[in-house]
Order: C-alpha cells, then structure tokens, then sequence
C-alpha cells in the first residue's frame, strides 16, 4: 500500500521557527506519522529562518502576484522534514517574531500574510505541483484557517480537509471590507461562511468548512463546546460535534530525552535517578539560587499570559517564601508578568531565580534540575511542559484544566500518581497545591518512597508521538474512504 500523502500547513515549525507548542507539533508529528504509512510534507511562511534552514531547495512554483508582490514555492527539507516554504519577501522577509513588529503588535498585514499561506495551500491541494497532489490537507489554527474556505469557494473537486485548535484564543479577524481583497466571494460574509460578529474570522471559516476538527485534548474538544472555554465559538462547534474530536499531544522523544539530552549537566534515567541530582544543584547554580538538595524548587517554563495563570503564582509568593521553598522561572511575554518576577527574584536572592526571555537550553535545565513543574494555566488545550516535566522526573503541579488534566494523575487518586492537580483555578486552591505537594516531597525526603513512586510513574508515562499519531493517521484514512478517495 503506497503512503497516504498530507500537506501540514504551518504558521511555525520547530525547529526553524518556535513561539509556543504549536511549532513542536508541527514539528515533531510529521515523523511520527511516517512510521504510521503516512507522508507528511509541511507548508510554512518563509520567514529568513525557514529560507535558510532549507538544504537543497528547488523551486516548484511561481506565483507572480500573491497579495502584493511575487512569490515561489521552494521545496526541500531540513532534518527530517519535508518542507514547502512560501518564499514571498513583501510577506514574509522581516526579522523577528513571525506574528509581532518591533513594536511587539501584530503586523498590520496579517489577514494577507496567512491569507497568503492558505491561498498556496490551496492551490497545492488542487494540484499545482504535480508531483504532489495531497490525499488531505491538514491545518494548524487560524493561520491556516482560510484553507478549507479556499477550497470550499473554489467550486471544484478537492482532497480531505482536518482542522486543529491549538488554541480557540487566537481567532485570526479582521474588518468585513477585507472580504474581496482576500479573494473571498460575497456570498461567504454569511453565518454560514467566514463571517464572525460582523468581521471576518480566519479561525472560523477553518471550523465551518473542515471536514474533521480536532483539538489537542480530550478535554478542551469538551471544554470549547460550552460557553465559558468556547469564546464564542462554542455554538459553531456544538453544531460540529460529531466531526470534533480532542488527540492528545506527544513530545519528541529524542528532544525530550534524560538519558542524552545535552543542555544538562548529569545524565539519568528510571534505572539512576540518583544521577537527577546534580542537575538540580546546577539549576540552583545557574539561577544564583542556594544550592541545597532539601529546599523544594518549583520550576516554570511558560509564556507569560493570562492564559497561563502566573499572576495566580505570584500571589502565592508568600508561602513559597514562607514555606522555604525555591523558583526557578523562565518565561517571556506580558511585560507586567516579567517586571512582577524579576523584582520578586532582586528582593529574594538565593530563593528565587528568574530569567526572562526564550533559552531552550535553560528550559530543558528546569525540567531536569526541578523538583516539580508548576503549571497553573486558566485554559490550556494540551500543554507541553508538563509533559515534558513527567519525562524528566520533574512533579507537575497543575491546574486540572484541558490537556493538564488529562494528562496527570493526581496524588489522591491512585498509587499511579503523577503529580498534583487544583480546581478550580484560584491562587488559594493553587496555594493549596503547592503546599501539598511540598508536604509530599519533606516527607519523602524524611522517611519515604511517595515521591520517588510518583518520579518513576511519571517518566514510565507513555508520552510519546506514536499511539497518538496513529490516531491522526486513522483520521486521514477515515477522511480518504467517506470521500471515495
Ligand atoms: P504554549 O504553546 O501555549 O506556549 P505548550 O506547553 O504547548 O504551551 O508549549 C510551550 C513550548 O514552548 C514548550 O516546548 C516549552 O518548553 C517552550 N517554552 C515556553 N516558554 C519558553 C521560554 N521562555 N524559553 C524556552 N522555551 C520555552
Ligand atoms: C497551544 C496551546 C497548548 C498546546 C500547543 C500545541 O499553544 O496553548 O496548550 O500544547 O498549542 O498544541
């Protein structure tokens, strides 16, 4: 049986370009899905990076005015990927975040920049590269979202389309006068079509004409379909139920991996856990922290957003300092958030270390050097880094919202126990949480094995792509036989 063929198309992909969660899914699925019979080739923006990173590039199509200004298609790959880049410089050809200007607002031109993107996707869908002509198209929040509306008005026969929200926040809108410059007919400013409360809505033209919506959590393809998480949305993907459906995410394996992960300073694993302690003396080192085995130090790796829930850490400052525990945050975001902890982190030297913007590598020595993750998200539709946490023997404390609670097993539960989860989400009940799960941990460091039990639970926990691409897979194949491909 030849491979299934399936066009992802991206707005980031790691590890070319990476502002949250989304770039490591679209980074990582596309080989898990290769060992499922499934041939992935991914469609991102030719930001400077994704230019580069291409190795031997070809030019498989030309587009002589996209929104503005010329544009090609180059194919080639990088690492494992196989990789369609959207080489248009009136677009794409700026330096820095790919969403945000130097002013760190939106471009103004968005709504044509991933217009742009779902345009050529399209065109890619209905055969413009012959050498390439998907079984089904699949795309990644409101970037992507003009895809299958595209499609839809194009009036001609066309592959499967899924859909995937990674985060209903986001919802790509823009003035309703933007309908025809986007080459959208009239008669798509409708309920039924891409209009949302007067404006145009990326993210909901992806949700009305996708054959299969999927979200990242069994949880949040619940939680969107009620009035509080739907934003709005929640009456179209009520409506849609039956086509929505919630795949968890993974983590790759070889990016995520104790054993050989080189951005820490000891090595270990399930069988010499004992070797997880040097990592921790050396986080406490890099962040000016007191190195001590028995101060309980909470780790953060986050954004910094409403979303996220920090403001809610923050107000538990006092018992983390009262209690005699430790933090360890990286975060970038809301400048709010950042100024918050960086003057918690002067005022409370030795007790609480604070590096604000991107460091992958410090990232992964949070992960290894924590004692446990904290994660206090408001929403949170999968979530990677409590992942990543039960692989590094890190004790995720979590808010039991969407993917976090899917994916921790809480203390009380079971003798399977994970980590710590509180709802709802409130500073007490997170306050709570965290002196729970330090009671835990004193405890075991006194006279026990719970903690340990709960480490090994965790990084036994299967946290990988594989079972969940192949749910993706079977989709796909799904979507080939309803539309007698
Ligand atoms: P989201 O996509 O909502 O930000 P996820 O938990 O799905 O949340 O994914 C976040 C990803 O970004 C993880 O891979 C995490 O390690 C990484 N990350 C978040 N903030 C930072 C940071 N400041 N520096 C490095 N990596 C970060
Ligand atoms: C989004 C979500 C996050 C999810 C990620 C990847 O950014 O906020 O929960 O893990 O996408 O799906």
């Amino acid at each position: 049986m030849s491979d299934l063929r399936v066009l992802s198309v991206a707005s980031e992909v790691y590890p070319i370009v990476k502002t949250g969660g989304l770039a490591d899914v679209a980074g990582a699925l596309p080989a898990a899905l290769r060992m499922e019979g499934v041939a992935v080739r991914t469609l991102m923006p030719g930001y400077p990076a994704a230019v580069e990173a291409l190795q031997s590039a070809t030019n498989v199509l030309a587009v002589k005015d996209l929104f503005g200004g010329p544009a090609r298609l180059l194919a080639g790959t990088h690492g494992q990927l196989d990789l369609l880049v959207l080489d248009a410089p009136h677009l794409f050809a700026r330096p820095g975040n790919p969403y945000l200007g130097p002013d760190g607002k939106d471009w103004p031109d968005n709504a044509f920049r991933f217009a742009a993107l779902a345009r050529v996707a399209a065109e890619i869908a209905l055969g413009a590269i012959p050498a390439f002509v998907p079984d089904v198209v699949h795309g990644h929040d409101w970037q992507a979202g003009l895809l299958p509306a595209y499609l839809r008005y194009s009036r001609r026969p066309h592959p499967g389309t899924v859909m995937t929200v990674h985060n209903l926040a986001f919802q790509g809108r823009c003035p309703r006068e933007l309908l025809g410059s986007l080459g959208l007919p009239p008669e798509s400013f409708a309920v039924d079509g891409v209009e949302y409360y007067g404006t145009i809505s990326f993210l909901k033209a992806g949700l009305q004409f996708a054959d299969r919506i999927t979200t990242v959590s069994p949880t949040y393809a619940l939680e969107i379909q009620g009035a509080e998480q739907g934003m709005g949305l929640d009456g179209l993907l009520r409506a849609r139920s039956a086509v929505l459906t919630g795949i968890l995410n993974g983590i790759d394996m070889s990016v995520w991996d104790p054993a050989h992960d080189r951005a820490i300073a000891s090595h270990y694993g399930v069988d010499s856990l004992e070797a997880r302690a040097p990592n921790k003396a050396a986080l406490q080192q890099r962040l000016r922290l007191r190195v001590s085995p028995d101060a309980f130090l909470l780790g953060v790796v986050s954004r910094l957003s409403w979303q996220k829930g920090l403001d809610l850490l923050f107000a538990c400052l006092p018992t983390i300092l009262s209690g005699g525990m430790q933090l360890a945050l990286l975060g970038d975001g809301d400048a709010d958030l950042r100024e918050a902890f960086r003057g918690a982190a002067s005022a409370n030297p030795g007790q609480i270390g604070v590096v604000t913007g991107y460091d992958e590598s410090l990232a992964h020595a949070i992960q290894a050097g924590s004692d446990a993750l904290v994660v206090p998200s408001r929403f949170e539709p999968c979530g990677l880094t409590q992942l990543c946490a039960l692989r590094y023997g890190a004790i995720p404390i979590v808010a039991a919202v969407g993917g976090l609670a899917d994916t921790v097993i809480d203390a009380h539960e079971t003798t399977d126990a994970t980590g710590f989860k509180f709802s709802p989400v409130t500073a007490e009940n997170l306050d709570h949480a965290l002196r729970r799960a330090a009671a835990a941990f004193y405890a075991s460091r006194a006279n026990g094995s719970e903690w340990l039990r709960m480490q090994l639970n965790g990084m036994l926990t299967d946290v990988s792509w594989r079972h969940r691409a192949a749910r993706y897979a079977e989709l796909y194949r799904q979507i080939v036989a309803q539309r007698g491909g």
